[in-house]
């Protein structure tokens, strides 16, 4: 069976996503887009030959009666409105993050989802799919190094670009790190904490990089995660666990290695979008074959809930240099 699919934004990584909806994934064809800018949803239909139906709007395309499921990777304000459309329709959605710009938008797509009874949203929170991260996970799981005391991660960027705010740190690039690593631990946050270094002399004038995030989790878990957007030398995810006995990293992504001019290296990715390539695959493949199936398992609405709750307490942190408890709620049954 192929499930029919409209994708409401077409830039770079709604292209991304119809790009492998219609040629790499099994079991999917991208039947409808729109963008607000219409020449360009018209021009990626084309380029990437596919014989979909432009839309004047997302709320046209959620009610087309061909589309099956939704694809939302418009700008992050723009989300909430159309997960609650799909909602609204009984369509199954796949976001991009965020699922909504404030934590009471997530409640509301939680609230409009357990109303309709039956999961229908799966959030673009792609780490828990990329196969180092897996195979981290799995040897907590499997209690090869005891229980974690403490996490050291990193997330850099070579730089970002103009429009990039000090709180972008947080909501565009942590929120990873707040998904990834909750899931990593199965564990949940009860504080955070911010503080920045010296800044680096590449930062624009109103951004203030690095920062670090300093985490504290139910489970009495210190996690430390450097954010550095202006690092200039590649794209560089970082995850280190200790625990009782022992260490596990996460593994570097697979590059040559290279022995010449009496060196020995590898090369280090530039783009965001080749380090987790496979993962992007993987998590859209998984909402297919979910879907197939009957019944999402990926990233839920209230993952994105419980991300925005602790992404606007680190918010709060960079702007008080307090310790900001978190008080996150019990997950309901619905959600596993
Ligand atoms: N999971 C990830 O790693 C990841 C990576 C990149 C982007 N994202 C998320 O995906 C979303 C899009 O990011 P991007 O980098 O592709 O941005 P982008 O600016 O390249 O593309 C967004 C597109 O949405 C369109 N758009 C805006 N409002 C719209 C509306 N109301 N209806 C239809 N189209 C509309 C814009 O015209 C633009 O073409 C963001 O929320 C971003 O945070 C997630």
């Amino acid at each position: 069976m192929t499930l029919n699919i409209g994708v409401i934004g077409t830039g770079a990584i709604g292209r991304d996503h119809i790009r492998r909806l219609s040629h790499t994934l099994r079991g999917s064809r991208v039947v409808a887009v729109t963008d607000i800018n219409a020449a360009q949803a018209s021009r990626v239909v084309q380029e990437e030959g596919i014989s979909a139906e432009v839309y004047a709007d997302g709320h046209a395309l959620i009610g087309a009666a061909d589309v099956q499921a939704v694809v939302v990777t418009s700008w992050g304000p723009t989300h909430e409105e159309y997960v609650l459309a799909a909602i609204a329709a009984g369509k199954p959605v796949f976001c991009e993050k965020p699922l909504a710009v404030t934590a009471e938008g997530c409640k509301r797509i939680v609230d409009a989802e357990q109303a309709y009874g039956r999961r229908l949203v799966q959030v673009g929170f792609m780490r828990p799919y990329d196969a180092g991260y897996r195979q981290l996970k799995a040897v907590l799981d499997g209690d090869r190094i005891g229980a974690p005391l403490m996490i050291h991660a990193a997330h850099r960027n070579p730089t970002v670009a103009d429009s990039y705010s000090t709180d972008m740190a947080i909501t565009d690039t942590l929120i990873h790190e707040i998904n990834v690593l909750a899931w990593l631990l199965d564990d949940q946050y009860v504080s955070a904490q911010v503080v920045f270094p010296r800044k680096a002399p590449k930062a624009l004038e109103h951004l203030r990089d690095p920062q670090i995030v300093l985490l504290e989790t139910a489970k009495g878990v210190r996690i430390d995660v450097e954010v550095f957007v202006n690092c200039q030398y590649g794209y560089d995810i970082q995850c280190e666990v200790v625990g009782e006995r022992g260490i596990a990293r996460l593994p570097e992504p697979t590059t040559v290695q290279l022995r010449s001019e009496a060196r020995l290296s590898n090369e280090i990715l530039m783009d965001w979008k080749d380090r987790f390539i496979d993962a992007y695959d993987v998590e859209l493949q998984a909402f297919i074959d979910d879907l197939a199936r009957g019944q999402l398992t990926g990233p839920s609405s209230w993952d994105g809930y419980l991300a925005a709750v602790t992404a606007d307490a680190c918010i709060s942190a960079q702007n008080s240099g307090a310790i900001v408890p978190i008080s996150l709620p019990e997950r309901p049954a619905f959600y596993g």
